[in-house]
């Protein structure tokens, strides 16, 4: 027999018994972010090439070798999105958006990028992400970092920590990017592959590695906070004010660089030890250069995103109740008048029901294989109508859950009983 075939390698499907924990957790994200004011934009999938190399930076990781690339059918060079942040300034550019007016956005949906797949690190995983123009204070960054706070406290999450840096201005980096490699360069020695071919293209990230043998000579290296020009120092300065003012609890961490290119001043990423290896949940940051080296007007911006996967991972380590949308009731259907009459009842009770999760038994069966459907559905209640019940108008109630009596009701009234037992809202 020829072998079944697989999804692609770190791509995975959400299989129905996973889905209402995915629900769940966009449900609340999507609450929170509408709480805030945040409108949702909606981008696609395939972008041109050129977007993501010039905003996420040609010598990062996700454009040197994460990229999922392609030529159309036309020879266009198209790439499936590793991340959000750049169509989104990518839509906002090509629709006005950010003529005289401030934005705050979010989306959510699937990010490709080809890494190594292991736990909480695939190639096609899901994001949800905010992204805000317009606003060039500190009152926007704590704003965004509130929200993302709000998240976990809404989803019961306690082990997660905020880490904050500053990356300062363009020119205050620059001035840091040199003393780094001057600094790196006299300690060549100890610097690894990886590092040595990073300090040629992108130095910042060497302060990144989880090289055990290399973090003395990392701990022993300029630090960025000490090369901030007055402004960022400022902005920083006001972000930790407001964090504090709200009681919310952080760690500078001035090695927080992030991976990709488009950063300046704030960046922040929310980890947990949870997760192992890949314990970011939700990282992000201000990146006021972007929309104008993209050919737009100069236009401050800051955003986040949360990695779906990683969060939904991190409900379950820690035995979060997430709720499940099972069936409230299961229709059992014994005879052909039975069935001919129950479809239609069954249709009646949806109208005069709204919120009702009604499952009906297609598919005859024995009374016994039907009520062994009716439990695996997860329905609390089973009604069941024979052609007995058909002919005198009436219905049977049973609990699946209790041991209580059944009840014969008239079908007119059947409703009313439903709404009496159960929230169906
Ligand atoms: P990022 O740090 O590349 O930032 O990704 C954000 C989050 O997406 C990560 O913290 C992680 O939770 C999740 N993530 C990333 N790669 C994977 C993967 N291969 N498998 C599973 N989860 C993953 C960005 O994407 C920026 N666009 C964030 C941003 C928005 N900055 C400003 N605005």
């Amino acid at each position: 027999m020829a072998k079944t075939l697989q999804a692609v390698r770190g791509m995975n499907d959400i299989l129905p018994g996973e889905s209402s924990s995915w629900q769940y957790l966009e449900d609340t994200l999507r609450e929170v972010v509408h709480a805030y004011g945040y409108q949702e934009i909606r981008l696609p999938l395939l972008e041109k090439t050129e977007l993501f190399k010039r905003s996420i930076g040609e010598v990062t990781d996700i454009v040197e070798k994460e990229m999922y690339t392609f030529d159309d059918r036309n020879g266009d060079s198209l790439t499936l999105r590793p991340e959000g942040t750049a169509s989104c300034v990518r839509a906002c550019m090509q629709h006005g958006l950010l003529h005289n007016q401030v934005q705050r956005l979010w989306y959510a949906g699937p990010m490709f990028r080809h890494e190594r797949p292991q736990k909480g690190r695939y190639r096609q995983f899901h994001q949800i992400g905010i992204e805000a123009f317009g606003m060039d204070g500190p009152d926007i960054d704590a704003e965004i970092i509130f929200m993302s706070a709000r998240i976990w406290e809404r989803l019961g999450l306690r082990d997660t920590v905020l880490q904050i840096n500053s990356l300062g201005t363009p020119a205050s980096r620059e001035d840091y990017r040199a003393a780094l490699v001057t600094y790196l360069r006299a300690h060549e020695s100890g610097l690894d592959e990886d590092s040595l071919r990073r300090l040629q293209s992108n130095p910042l990230r060497i302060l990144d590695s989880k090289n055990p043998d290399m973090q003395a000579l990392i701990e022993a290296a300029p630090q960025l906070p000490d090369y901030l020009d007055d402004e960022s120092r400022l902005h920083f300065a006001g972000l930790c004010a407001l964090l504090d003012a709200a009681g919310i609890a952080y760690e500078v961490n001035p090695r927080l660089v992030r991976g990709l290119d488009y950063y300046s001043k704030t960046v922040f990423e929310w980890v947990t030890d949870q997760l192992g290896a890949q314990g970011t949940i939700c990282a992000g940051g201000r990146y006021d250069g972007l929309v104008e080296y993209l050919g737009g007007k100069p236009t401050p911006a800051f955003g986040f995103a949360i990695g779906l996967e990683r969060l939904l991972a991190l409900l379950e380590a820690g035995n979060a109740k997430i709720p499940v949308s099972h069936p409230h009731v299961y229709l059992v259907l014994n005879g052909q008048q039975a069935v001919q009459h129950g479809m239609v009842f069954a249709e009646q009770l949806r109208s005069t029901l709204p919120g009702l999760r009604l499952q009906t038994n297609c598919g005859n069966g024995s009374f016994k294989s039907q009520f062994k459907r009716a439990d695996r559905s997860g329905a609390g209640i089973a009604l069941v109508m024979g052609d007995d019940e058909v002919a005198a108008g009436n219905v049977v109630l049973k609990s699946l859950r209790h041991e209580t009596e059944q009840e014969t009701l008239s079908q007119q009234h059947v409703a009313a009983r439903i709404n009496e037992i159960i929230d169906v809202n």
